[in-house]
């Protein structure tokens, strides 16, 4: 038998010229469940946590998995059991990292806009911090504290100005987003944060951007982050804990993020150097961790042959993998059998109504109506992202785990879409 790995994706592998995560055949899982489906192989998520966990090594740090990426409720407890905490940045992020097995002070909440409700139910469950965004957001959260009775942990989310060089829709650490307390308003908020009566602060927390494939952003955002803890820390405010965000890159067309491992490696060669290397560090990732742990088989629905374009129709669309349409991403398709076909150029479409709903541009594929594809690299933004434009259901998704398999989502029916919904005549 001739195996050969699937580029960039550990526990995926062709064999004898068929598909296989772990050791299970593609093809075996799309006939059981039909298609679309997602599949994400368990070995290759505790593969990509084991390089942040080499990275910790002998350091005090707690993983806490940002859960947006992929927030099936398997998912979630594969990570749950490997011992990571959750970063969510909604109530029902934090109810599914609950249902999960997750306990609350293994949680911490990010985003900038959290309600009321939001803040009362993480108080309730005893969250391990709050990662606030804005001064207006310090002064609610201490009044809903003191209104619980409860004093809430904060960080506050610095915004470092550093350019994380991606897409303009995931860099997150510029002057010109709306994320985070700007550098210079920093010791000024967490002074007032001191001082209100219903908070505690407990640390510091960026996060640049998303699909950060470079060593320098980070290099650069530390030192930033380090010049605010000692400012920070110089006006008797202590911070226990340094929470550095996600944001590292994953492999879809030939990039090449640094490991976690070494990326850490350096950071910690800086945190030692500058003093701050016995710190408690927190980390945020969730692509790195997903993303090339999953990916969803389609079927070829037609071939479509044109003056100045080939269309492949598949039965996938943007609704499942909308990454295509949102930020023109570029997502590997592949075969599940290699056939003998010489390859056509094609681009691969899904059924929604829209010039917009592509998943994949000028690809050459050897393809037959009714042969089954790959969209790779479909682990992290993917179903997490998924609606149900043009009422189409939402994809079924399978976790393998060596030669086992669970259906971790069923397909959503029709039924299912119309739930909620009253008929008003
Ligand atoms: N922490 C915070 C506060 C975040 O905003 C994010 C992602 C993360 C952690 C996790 O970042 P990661 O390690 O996954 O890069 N939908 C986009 C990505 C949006 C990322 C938003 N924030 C995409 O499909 O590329």
């Amino acid at each position: 038998m001739t195996t050969t790995p699937l580029p960039g994706h550990p526990h995926f592998a062709l064999r004898d010229g068929e598909l296989f995560a772990e050791h299970v055949r593609l093809q075996d899982l799309a006939r059981d469940h039909g298609t679309p489906l997602f599949v994400y192989s368990k070995g290759a998520m505790l593969a990509a946590l084991a390089a942040y966990q080499r990275g910790f090594a002998g350091r005090k740090a707690q993983i806490c998995y940002a859960m947006k990426a992929n927030s099936s409720l398997g998912v979630l407890q594969v990570f749950a059991q490997a011992g990571c905490g959750f970063d969510i940045v909604s109530g029902g992020e934090l109810e599914r990292a609950l249902a999960a097995g997750a306990k609350g002070g293994d949680i911490i909440f990010s985003g900038v806009g959290k309600t009321r409700a939001e803040m009362r139910r993480a108080l309730e469950i005893g969250i391990g911090c709050f990662n606030v965004e804005s001064e207006a957001e310090l002064e609610v959260l201490s009044e809903v504290a003191v209104a619980a009775g409860q004093v809430a942990p904060v960080s506050i989310r610095v915004n470092p100005d550093v350019d994380p060089k991606t897409h303009p829709y995931i860099s997150t650490g510029l002057k010109g987003n709306k994320f985070g307390v700007a550098h210079e308003r920093t010791v000024h908020a967490y002074q007032r944060a001191a001082s209100l009566p219903g908070l505690k602060v407990v640390g510091i927390d960026c996060h640049i951007g998303s699909q950060i494939t470079e060593d320098e952003p980070y290099l650069d955002a530390m030192d930033r982050v380090l010049d605010l803890v000692q400012a920070v820390e110089a006006a008797g405010i202590a911070l226990h804990h340094i929470d550095f965000g996600g944001g590292l890159g994953i492999n879809y067309n030939g990039d090449q993020p640094p490991a976690a491992d070494a990326l850490w490696a350096k950071l910690f060669a800086k945190l030692d150097a500058r003093g701050f290397g016995d710190r408690q560090f927190m980390i945020e990732p969730g692509r790195s961790l997903i993303g090339n742990a999953g990916v969803c088989l389609t079927e070829v629905l037609y071939l479509k042959p044109g003056e100045q374009k080939n269309f492949c129709v598949v039965d996938a669309a943007m609704n499942d993998l909308p990454r295509p349409a949102m930020y023109q991403a570029y997502h590997g398709i592949v075969p599940l059998s290699r056939g003998g076909d010489q390859p056509q150029t094609y681009d691969v479409v899904g059924p929604v109504c829209e010039s917009g709903d592509w998943i994949g541009r000028d690809r050459a594929l050897a393809v037959k109506a009714g042969d089954l594809l790959a969209v790779l690299s479909a682990g992290a933004y993917c179903m997490s992202m998924a609606s149900n434009y043009n009422t189409r259901g939402r994809a079924a998704e399978v976790l393998v785990d060596g030669a086992r398999t669970y259906l971790i989502r069923e397909r959503e029916t029709a039924a299912d879409q119309m739930r909620l919904e009253r008929p008003a005549f």
